[in-house]
């Protein structure tokens, strides 16, 4: 597996993923404008020359929001969800970004076992902030200054 930079032709495949991982799932243009965003910082997880996940964040002066991130359902549980945090993390805290927020459905057992096993802890709630179901979110937050 190795874990790159987002380029162009990565938009279609991340597309996809975003319609089979959830319900309210980014448009390709949205995707897109992500590469051309000054803000953004988006990774891919290739496998077997596929795109088995992604992650994407944007900052703002010291702080970084971690928009998205999916694995592919038949790629799950060995370890490319951890990979691709950790390798953003990496490079966010080489680019002195000080912390990393991202929100959660308080359901989604899966993202927020491997949140915490990542360090993140919950700093909020945001109540109804989803919709397709709706639902609270939790806000999460880790440190990344070493
Ligand atoms: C959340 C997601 C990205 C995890 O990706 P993954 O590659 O399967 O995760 P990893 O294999 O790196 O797992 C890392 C840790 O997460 C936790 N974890 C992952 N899947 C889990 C599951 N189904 N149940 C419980 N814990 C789980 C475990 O703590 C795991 O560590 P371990 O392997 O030592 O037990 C993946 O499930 C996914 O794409 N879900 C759908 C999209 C989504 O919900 N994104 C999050 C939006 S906030």
């Amino acid at each position: 597996m190795i874990i790159r930079k987002m380029i162009p032709s990565d938009v279609a495949a991340i597309a996809e993923l975003e319609k089979v991982c959830f319900s309210d799932p980014w448009s390709a243009d949205s995707i897109a404008y992500e590469l051309v965003n000054p803000l953004s910082y988006w990774l891919v997880a290739e496998l077997d020359g596929i795109v088995a996940g992604y992650v994407g964040s944007q900052s703002v002066l010291d702080a970084a929001d971690m928009m998205n991130i999916a694995v592919a359902p038949n790629y799950r549980k060995r370890g490319i969800g951890q990979a691709l945090v950790n390798a953003l993390t990496d490079y966010l805290s080489k680019n002195n970004v000080i912390a990393l927020l991202l929100e959660v459905r308080v359901s989604n057992g899966p993202a927020i076992s491997m949140y915490e096993k990542l360090g993140f802890q919950q700093v909020g709630k945001r109540p109804n902030y989803y919709r397709n179901p709706r639902e609270d979110a939790l806000i999460l937050r880790k440190e990344l200054r070493k």
